[in-house]
């Protein structure tokens, strides 16, 4: 437990400086990510918006708050038993999609996290973190909630908060969905259920 909370510490530290891509330039804060280092389960979302950007954590924005009441329907806490983080560290000017190369340049940190926590199941946060992490020609609106195995790893591209916010008749999918996520994880995963009662 220890080592991988030090180890993503230590990767925190080091983002805290870069300036790799031109986002450096606009931000207040690098947004590593957030959750148990020992996280079965990881979630990825696309870039910080205003709020991320303003406190140095994902998703604590509207969108972030569907995503924690989503969350808590399946007994998933990001302060307990999941990891989130994005693409992008930094947020791009007017909430824009990541460039390709901005992705590209920043996607080794992702890797990095994603090799301390080793988790069983990744959740791609819509169609920008889907194609990136999942297959470049993802239809996320006929493809979410379908899963994928990638290198021994169990994936699945969901809807983006910011989209079902847009586009509330698609939540009773959604949340379908997350109920499929669930029985992933009860079928998958040893200590994600558990370490939410500590
Ligand atoms: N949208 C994202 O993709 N990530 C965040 O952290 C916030 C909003």
């Amino acid at each position: 437990m220890e080592d991988k909370k030090i180890l993503l510490e230590g990767l925190k530290n080091d983002s805290m400086s870069c300036e790799r891509c031109g986002l450096c330039r606009g931000r207040h804060n690098v947004v590593f990510g957030v959750g148990n280092p020992e996280a079965e389960v990881m979630f990825i979302g696309e870039g910080p918006g205003e709020q991320e950007d303003l406190k140095g954590e994902p998703f604590v924005g509207k969108a972030g708050i569907l995503l924690d009441k989503m969350l808590t329907a399946i007994d998933l806490d990001r302060n307990k038993n999941i990891y989130i983080a994005n693409i992008v560290k930094c947020r791009p000017p007017q909430n824009r999609d990541p460039q390709p190369e901005e992705q590209e340049l920043c996607i080794a940190w992702l890797r990095r996290q994603f090799a301390i926590i080793r988790p069983k199941i990744i959740v791609c946060l819509g169609r920008i973190a889907a194609a990136r992490i999942i297959k470049p020609d993802i239809r996320i609106k006929r493809e979410h909630g379908q899963i994928f195995n990638k290198g021994g790893v169990i994936m699945m591209p969901v809807l983006h908060p910011a989209a079902l916010l847009r586009n509330p008749s698609d939540k009773p999918g959604a949340f379908e969905d997350f109920l499929r996520l669930q029985q992933l994880i009860n079928e998958n995963c040893e200590h994600t259920y558990e370490d939410q009662s500590k």
